[in-house]
């Protein structure tokens, strides 16, 4: 168990489980992408850990960039997306996959993929190592997914509450 400011958590992924699931969703994104030079787009802050997990596995080239949107705070989504890093690379007809950590209510894809493909997408899919189906709130075409999840609150692994437990390897549950 694990105490993060008022709240606390139990372990409930391994980083042994998460990396399993990873190698499954990177022989994938393999499969789809050979022989294509995707442009990749890791979304800060939460995708870091992740992205450095995934791109190590990925056996096609590419290029790798990072964006920021924000929509959480605390432990509840507020439903603006805002753009807080831009990104700079040139996207126009290239292949696009972003990464993110967790889909939640699903906001923040919803309102991001329009504008990558506003900047000149060819295409755009979405890799993912979470997904809390039962709290999507919009629908959203998920191609790669790690792992689905109850609706639960987590930390661990780059996921934070309030900015704190980003680093912990394994992923933890808010208790009740
Ligand atoms: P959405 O827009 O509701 O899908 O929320 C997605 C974003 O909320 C993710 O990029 C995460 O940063 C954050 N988020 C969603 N669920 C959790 C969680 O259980 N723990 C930590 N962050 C979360
Ligand atoms: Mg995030």
């Amino acid at each position: 168990m694990i105490t993060i400011k008022d709240k606390r958590f139990d372990l409930f992924i391994t980083n042994e489980q998460l990396q399993e699931k990873i190698d499954i969703v990177a022989n994938k994104i393999n499969k789809d992408y050979k022989g294509k030079r995707p442009v990749l787009v890791a979304i800060l802050n939460g995708a870091f850990i992740f992205a450095a997990d995934l791109v190590r596995r990925l056996e096609f080239e590419h290029e790798i960039h990072f964006a920021k949107f924000s929509s959480y705070e605390g432990m509840d989504t507020t439903g603006n997306v805002e753009q807080l890093i831009g990104l700079t690379a040139d996207i126009k007809d290239r292949d696009v996959i972003i990464i993110e950590d967790i889909v939640d209510t699903g906001t923040t894809m919803k309102s991001v993929i329009p504008q990558f493909f506003e900047k000149g997408a060819r295409s755009v899919e979405i890799a993912v190592l979470l997904m809390k189906p039962g709290k999507l709130e919009v629908p959203l075409d998920v191609k790669y997914c790690a792992m689905e999840i109850p609706n639960e609150f987590i930390v661990g692994y780059g996921l934070d509450y309030d900015s704190l437990g980003r680093n912990y390897k394994d992923i933890y549950v808010v208790k009740e």
